[in-house]
Parts: structure tokens; sequence; C-alpha cells
């Protein structure tokens, strides 16, 4: 009799344990389907956030199908870069019975509520490329080395004007050359990163002058560009033109653009002033999308960054696998992303700069494209 009440004790203790598991440990839905305290066939929730560049649609397949792998059904979302659509998406997904979500949101401030109905649920969250701001329940993020990339980037702008060479070096070229700068979307944390590392790599050359903004405008809010919105920079790139280089001899020749997409508005502004496409402004980006590799290749754009999405994908699966098994997931920087209320455990990836010179080793070598995809 007292063998049996002891075992029977140790079997609810044990249920008790593996609902605690499957639930995060932080009081959990009491669900029937997870009763043998695995999370087997899990549903994962994944919110991305617009169609409209092509590296979200890539990131969103590699998870989905990476998941799906493991045996998770998943729920991707995408929300058209509107903030209420992606709260709903959100709010649909624990209502399904989400057990992990994979975000990566519009406004990193906006999920507040969401996520605090997340953890009630007991559901891990882990951002996804931007981290979300302002509130605790965030568990993991990863992402590419975003001020690396600002430092890529202007890297990159001086070594296109000639003024660093390959390595890095200052080549002696004093210029001076104009330069015009453009920012990412002020509600996306990864933009001042990306500003800030490009700002402090730039700022020897405005004090220096080899650089000069004749426009002036060098403040993150002034340069900025809401929702990474390709016709806004193609807007504010006319007015530049318009305010500061219209005399008929002043040129800018170097801009500083944090995305592929914002880099194919501000060409095409350009183009329609009259810029020569063979002779256009040393022009970064970032994402290593298709159609800015191809204007890479046709000696339009100068560089973009590479960030390899399927390696972020792979990563955000294994996170929220080991979560889904208990198994902490590891992490490779402690520090760098502090939200305003915590500092959240992330795993970081190393970006690359492509150019005309090595987009065939790290592109195509690498199985990210084919060479029909950059025809
Ligand atoms: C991403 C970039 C991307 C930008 C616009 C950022 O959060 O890190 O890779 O270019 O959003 O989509």
């Amino acid at each position: 009799m007292k063998t049996r009440k002891v075992l029977l004790g140790i079997a609810a203790a044990g249920l008790a344990l593996s609902l605690a598991a499957c639930s995060g440990g932080r009081g959990g839905t009491g669900s029937d389907d997870n009763k043998q305290g695995d999370n087997k066939g899990a549903l994962v929730g994944v919110a991305m956030p617009t169609k409209t560049s092509e590296r979200w649609i890539k990131d969103g397949d590699a998870v989905k199908a990476d998941l799906e792998k493991l045996g998770y059904k998943v729920d991707l979302e995408y929300g058209d870069d509107k903030i209420p659509q992606q709260v709903q998406q959100i709010s649909n997904m624990i209502t399904k019975g989400a057990k992990v979500l994979i975000i990566a949101s519009i406004d990193g401030t906006a999920l507040t509520d969401q996520l605090e109905d997340a953890a009630k649920a007991g559901i891990k969250v882990i951002a996804y490329d931007r981290l979300i701001n302002g509130t605790k329940n965030v568990d993991y993020y990863t992402t590419f080395d975003n001020y690396q990339v600002g430092v890529d980037q202007a890297t990159s702008l001086l070594t296109g004007l000639g003024v660093v060479d390959a390595d890095g070096k200052k080549t002696g070229e004093k210029g001076p050359f104009n330069v015009e700068l453009f920012a990412g979307s002020p509600d996306d944390n990864n933009a001042t990163f990306f500003y800030n590392g490009a700002m402090d790599t730039l700022k020897p050359y405005f004090d220096d002058g080899t650089l000069v903004v004749k426009s002036g405008q060098t403040g993150f809010t002034q340069i900025a560009t809401l929702r990474w919105d390709p016709a806004t920079a193609k807007k504010r790139m006319e007015n530049l033109i318009a305010s500061t280089y219209s005399d008929g001899t002043t040129k800018v020749q170097g801009i500083l653009s944090p995305y592929d997409g914002l880099s194919i508005g501000i060409i095409s502004a350009l183009t329609a002033a009259g810029y020569p496409t063979d002779a256009l402004p040393v022009i970064t980006g970032q994402d290593a999308e298709a159609a800015s590799v191809k204007s890479i290749i046709a000696g339009q754009q100068y560089s973009t960054i590479y960030k390899d999405t399927r390696l972020l994908g792979k990563e955000a699966v294994k996170m929220a696998d080991d979560l889904l098994n208990g198994k902490k997931p590891e992490v490779n920087d402690t520090k760098s992303y502090d939200n305003k209320v915590k500092v959240v455990p992330t795993y970081l990836f190393q970006p690359t700069v492509v150019t005309k010179d090595n987009y065939k080793e790290v592109l195509i070598d690498s199985g990210y494209y084919t060479e029909a995809d950059l025809k």
C-alpha cells in the first residue's frame, strides 16, 4: 500500500514536471495535447514583417521548411508592414496554441501586450533579426552583428571612393567628396545600430574634410526612412538633388544607403535627374537582393551586405527546437542587445561585404543564388 502511494506520488510529480516543461515552466495552459510531456508536432508561430522585400520571403520560407522537417506545425504570417496587422497575427497565434513564437517585428515596441499574453500562456518568444524592445517577455534573439553591418557599409563607401584600400588602409586620397546619408526605419532597432556603426566609421573623414555632406543632413531622424520604403528614399533623393545639387556643377559622389530597396529608389532618382548609369555615385546597400546584385554586376550600385538568411533561419529553428525540448539555446552574445528592460541573450552572425569583385564566390559558390538568378 505504502509503495503504491509513493509510486503514485512520483507519477503525479512527473506529470506536473512534464506539463511545466512543455509550457516553458511559466504556469502553462494545462491543455491536453501535451500530456506526453513532449512538444512533438507543436505549433510554432512565425511572424515576418513584409513581402515587399525578397529577404523576408526567403527567411519565412527557410524557417517554415526547417521547422516542418523537425515535425512541427507552422503558422507563417506576413504583416504587410502594418503594425495592427502583425499585432493581430500574433494574437491569433497565441489563441491557436503556438508553443513558440519567432518574430521579426515591424515596430519593435508595439508587441508588449501580446507578449504579456504569450508569457502567461507559457509561450517562448524568439526575436528574429530585429530586437523586440521594452518587454521582459522576449527570451532569445538571433541576428547579424548589426553594428558591424554599419561599419561595413561605411567602409565600402570609403573603398568605393578610393579613400581606403581593400584592406581598409587609408590611401591618402583626401577628396573632398560630396556624400549624402540615408538611414532605415526609426521603429526598427537595427536601424540605429547600422547608423551608429556607419557614423563611427565615417566621422574621422567628416572631421578632416575628406567627406562633406553638402545638405547638412546627418542626424538619424533627418535621414531615417520610415518602414524602409524605397519610394520615400527616392523622394528624399529627389529633394536633395533639388536643394543641394542643382547648380549644374555640384555632384553627389557617394551615398550611404542601408538597404538595397532604398538604393534602388535612390538610383532611380539620380538617373531621372540626369546622372548617367555608368557614372553614378558610389552607393551601398544591404541584403544582396537579386535586383541589387544585378545592379552591382552592371556597375550601378557599388556594394551590398550579404547576410545568409539560411544561417539565421536555421539558428532560430534550433533555438525553438531546444526550447521545445527543455534545452537551453546556445548564445554567443550576452551584452549588445539591451531592449531597455533586459539584455536579451543573442546568437550573432557576421555579415559579408559584396561588390562586383567577390559576388561570384560569396553568392554563387555558396549556393545562395544560381548564375541564372542574377542574369
Ligand atoms: C534588416 C535588414 C533589412 C531591413 C529592411 C532590417 O531589420 O536587418 O536586413 O534590410 O530590415 O527590410
